[in-house]
């Protein structure tokens, strides 16, 4: 006996590889996009008190609980001006990553195309392949990882139901400007396609860069669902609380595939991420600056090493040239980083379809959501390559 076909070609993710790597040889580990520090003491605290209260330890409401979707609204309106329904419009899911699976199941059929910008968050592609749909994809290219309008044109036909795109943008660091958008939806617009725009990085933004809903633009909510973290949003990966919110029409094709994947999310953390949409405007300032101080030491160890990049807008993530110390692809550097420096990226041919592969051939992604002693710790090996 042996597993489906479906999933035969999923192998192991390579967060799990690395990881496992990185442990065996005692490496400084940049690899995954998981903070190794805690998020805010009063949303853990009222996590604790919401597990010891005794009112939130059995299942919460199949769509999440009110004051959570209420959160994501008010939320969206806040930074937005959007309008969102939370009865009807906002759905709490078991973190993004099952937001974009329900997202994908809910809304589109066997046989549909669903464009992928690559490189792309891992979990996309066996999403649409678990849903008998076709992966279509359009790369970004090096070095400053933006799409060919031609490409991103000759991707779009009768077949396209959807496309996924994720701004700010994973593990690139682009945060996608106002034309690129309007490029993507006056296609979507053109050959009638939905959107499932995952933006899990929305408050990570630096310097100027500014995030924009693609659903805020013309007549885009319609066709779009948005997606959103508090693994990102507040720093607790661990507790695997996402939403997606949109027009209830297409709200509703998400939760009808949520209700039979997990039906409901965990309660008390859901309590405890309610109560983090309350803080004020200045936890985000403050998020902001935190992570741009990360970003300038990653970008100076980066510098030190010998390794070219451009620095990331948005994200946790910086994808790294290292042609200039190291002669071999972004696998072999990988390797060659985690066991000779004892420092651990992601070699992000991971993150592109076969053919697109060779875009990347030179870069790895590095995350820098750490400690600043970690990060420090990082650039004082890696300063190594150069010499
Ligand atoms: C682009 C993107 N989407 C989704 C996720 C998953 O988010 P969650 O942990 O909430 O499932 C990640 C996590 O790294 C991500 O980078």
């Amino acid at each position: 006996m042996t597993y489906a076909r479906r999933v035969s070609s999923f192998g192991t993710t390579i967060f799990t590889e690395i990881n496992n790597l990185a442990r065996e040889h005692q490496a400084v580990n940049l690899g995954q996009g998981m903070p190794d520090f805690d998020g805010p003491r009063e949303v853990i605290e009222a996590a604790a008190q919401a597990l010891l209260s005794g009112e939130a330890n059995q299942y919460a409401p199949g769509p999440g609980i009110p004051a959570l979707r209420q959160g994501v609204a008010h939320h969206a309106k806040a930074f937005y001006n959007m309008d969102i329904d939370p009865q009807n419009g906002v759905l709490v899911t078991p973190g993004a990553t099952e937001a974009v699976f329900c997202s994908i199941m809910g809304l589109v059929d066997p046989g549909d195309e669903v464009i992928i910008i690559e490189p792309f968050f891992d979990s996309y592609p066996p999403g649409v392949i678990m849903a008998n749909a076709r992966p279509v994809y359009v790369p970004l290219h090096p070095p400053e990882w933006t799409f060919d309008p031609d490409e991103l044109r000759a991707a779009f036909n009768d077949k396209t139901r959807a496309i996924v795109v994720n701004t700010p943008n994973n593990p690139t660091g682009r945060v996608f400007t106002r034309d690129e958008l309007t490029l993507i939806a006056d296609l979507c617009k053109e050959f009638d396609v939905l959107v499932i725009s995952d933006e899990v990085y929305e408050h990570l933004i630096y310097d100027n860069a500014r995030h924009i809903p693609i659903a805020t633009l013309p007549d885009m909510f319609e066709r779009t669902v948005t997606i959103g973290s508090a693994g990102k949003t507040f720093g607790m990966t661990g507790w695997k609380v996402g939403w997606v919110y949109g027009p209830p029409e297409l709200v509703t094709g998400v939760w009808r595939s949520h209700q039979f994947t997990t039906f409901a999310t965990n309660h008390p953390a859901q309590k405890a991420v309610a109560h983090a949409f309350t803080m004020g405007s200045n936890y985000y300032e403050e998020y902001q600056a935190l992570y741009t101080q990360k970003r300038d030491l990653m970008m100076q160890a980066l510098d030190a090493a010998g390794l070219k990049s451009i620095t990331p807008q948005g994200t946790y993530f910086v994808m790294a040239d290292f042609s200039d110390v190291f002669d071999g692809d972004d696998v072999a550097f990988t390797k060659h980083l985690i066991t000779e420096i004892g420092v651990a990226c992601i070699p992000p041919s991971a993150f592109f379809s076969a053919d697109h592969r060779y875009l990347t051939k030179d870069h790895v992604r590095f995350a820098f959501c750490k400690s600043d002693d970690t990060l420090k710790a990082a650039g004082e090996r890696m300063a190594k390559l150069r010499g």
